[in-house]
């Protein structure tokens, strides 16, 4: 029986474009685990979505002078089609400003609201009198009383990841007025978080003797429970989300923290209503037999460690996280990347710039994936990976057996006899080893999310393949022995094979390509998987298809320039700032 998976990654907001960091930190990785799953013949559901709600989008509606709802049609696009030409390939990519979102949010908020599970209170919150509005969230600004960062958010401080409060903020500045704020009274539901600390604490420590979490996910999330959970806000002051479905809430919606997480909820009823089948999304969400597992940012991990799991608990009937694979952060050039800096390589701008090499990003971003601690890009770096392994190990692997197929035997797989083939096998045997051991090998590493060293495996068939190859040497072979020549390229093509298969996770274009060149049927397929592929006699081959092109020194060259130009920029501002600041002390 297959297991059942239920694969979220974090719905991004609708507020600008993907950059490389939003896709090393969640896309690749879930895309991979499923490809993954997939390949295993689990029975998989893949979602996600644009996040439509809160004071990101309103913001940014305010910046670019347009209404809110122009902002997430715009940006729904953008993101829909960067993954979808990256090859992400989610079962549904849905968005919050659905109805049927809107409509599962209230559901799921009376239920908790029956359930007991918040608090309505009266508190002072911060209020811009000149625009007359309460300032939650990132319409507040100041400094961070963790780290001393002076430009965090009300709600989150990007420097040193905690979460806040706005009235947490030293020296709060409006962010549309750049006034100081006063305090007002407003009424809000907060969730009792502290009624559930002992229960997710248990869980937590449940889980890890279950599927033990990442060390620093399961790290942070000790140290949120060390600090105790207090009541949270639950709503917002706000005129853009989901209206609060109680009466007297009139000007208030759902906090964009609690209606995100249930966009997994609502794109997977829209998925299967899609399908036929609108029951069906219960199995995933309220069989126990479900595995949940949850790909996010480091920025992200209090809401799905302990935030959404409380909010399911306490809702009941629904299925936990059995993981939340987090990924730290991706630096660009050794510096953070930053949105509102235009710090950052941009999803769609590359795929423009570097048309039908989809996979070199991927690979470039899975073999520096920040899987344990924060990594760093490089155009420098995408460069060589492409250069010296993409193009040496596996294009040029593909390549060789290719041509000299075509060359030599029209295109087809050779008819050889058994003796020159068992000399042939035994030069073979540390190959075959390895090609044997793919399978259990690549699925240890992607079980515990591992994809920088599930790829190297694969790769490392195609090291072993190339070390046979010039063992063998069967451009010479050909004059001297064709017979063996034609054992090696045959064991050359079921190498590739193997390849084919086991590289889709990672590089789905480029396995595209391979199964093309090989004529794979899914029945092939399906016999790598069992070890029992064996590339017939008279197999014809579709013409060799370059996998790799070299990328030029003056190719990446206005790339890395690029980023020089931005960081020297950056740096003088900032430097006049503390100019600014030492001069006027
Ligand atoms: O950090 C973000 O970009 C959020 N929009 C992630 C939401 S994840 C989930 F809860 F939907
Ligand atoms: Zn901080």
């Amino acid at each position: 029986m297959p297991q059942r998976y239920l694969v979220t990654a974090a719905l991004p907001y609708a507020n600008g474009p993907f950059h490389i960091g939003h896709i090393a930190g969640a896309y690749i990785p879930a895309d991979i685990y499923v490809r993954w799953l997939r390949l295993c013949g689990e029975d998989v559901v893949f979602v996600c979505g644009s996040d439509e709600n809160g004071a990101a989008i309103t913001i940014q509606a305010k910046r670019e002078n347009t209404s809110p709802k122009a902002i997430v049609d715009k940006y729904h696009e953008q993101l829909k089609t960067g993954a979808e030409q990256l090859g992400i390939s989610f079962d549904i990519y849905h968005r919050t400003s659905d109805p049927l979102h809107h409509q599962t949010a209230q559901e799921f908020f009376k239920v908790l609201y029956n359930n007991g599970a918040f608090i309505e209170k009266e508190s002072e919150q911060l209020y811009d009198e000149k625009f007359q509005q309460f300032l939650a969230d990132r319409y507040v600004k100041g400094t961070c009383p963790n780290c001393g960062y002076e430009a965090a958010y009300g709600d989150q401080c990007e420097k040193c990841g905690s979460t806040l409060s706005p009235n947490d903020l030293i020296n709060p500045v409006s962010t549309l007025s750049n006034e100081t704020p006063i305090l007002r009274t407003t009424k809000h539901w907060y969730l009792r978080l502290g009624n559930y600390e002992q229960w997710v604490g248990q869980w937590i420590e449940d889980q890890q003797t279950v599927e033990r979490w990442k060390a620093h996910v399961y790290g942070s999330c000790q140290s949120w429970l060390k600090q105790g959970l207090d009541d949270r806000a639950m709503t917002r002051d706000l005129d853009w989300g989901v209206p609060v479905p109680l009466p007297n809430a009139e000007g208030k919606v759902l906090y964009v923290w609690l209606d995100a997480p249930i966009g997994y909820i609502s794109a997977t009823k829209a998925l299967f209503e899609e399908r036929g089948t609108p029951d069906l999304w219960r199995k995933y969400w309220q069989d126990q037999d479900t595995k949940l597992v949850h790909f996010i940012g480091k920025d992200n991990i209090v809401f799905h460690c302990i935030i959404f799991p409380i909010m399911l608990h306490a809702h009941g009937n629904y299925v936990l996280p059995t993981n939340v694979p987090a990924n730290q952060f991706l630096n660009l050039d050794g510096e953070k990347l930053s949105t509102s800096r235009n710090y950052a390589v941009w999803l769609l701008d590359y795929l423009r710039d570097f048309p039908e090499q989809q996979d070199v990003l991927r690979y470039t971003l899975t073999s520096n994936m920040p899987e344990k601690k924060d990594s760093d890009f490089s155009w420098e770096d995408l460069q060589t990976k492409n250069n010296s392994e993409l193009v040496s190990i596996l294009g040029n692997l593909v390549n060789r057996i290719m041509v000299l197929l075509h060359k030599n035997f029209g295109g087809t797989i050779p008819e050889v006899f058994p003796e020159p083939r068992t000399i042939i096998e035994e030069a073979a045997f540390e190959l075959r080893q390895y090609q044997r051991n793919l399978h259990y090998n690549v699925d240890q590493f992607l079980q515990q999310y591992e994809f920088r060293a599930g790829l190297q495996e694969v790769m490392n068939l195609a090291r072993a393949a190339n070390k046979f190859l010039t063992d063998t040497e069967p451009w010479k072979l050909i004059k001297t022995n064709p017979d063996q020549a034609g054992a090696v390229l045959t064991i050359g093509v079921e190498v590739m094979a193997y390849l084919a298969v086991y590289i889709e996770p990672f590089l789905p274009f480029t396995a595209e390509k391979m199964r093309k060149m090989l004529h794979l049927s899914d029945d092939d397929v399906a016999a790598v998987k069992t070890n029992k592929f064996v590339a017939e006699v008279g197999r014809e081959l579709a013409p060799a298809e370059l996998l790799f092109h070299k990328i030029e020194d003056s190719t990446i060259a206005p790339f890395v320039a690029d980023l020089r130009h931005i960081r020297a920029i950056l740096q003088t501002a900032e430097q006049t700032v503390t100019d600014n600041t030492s001069n006027s002390q």
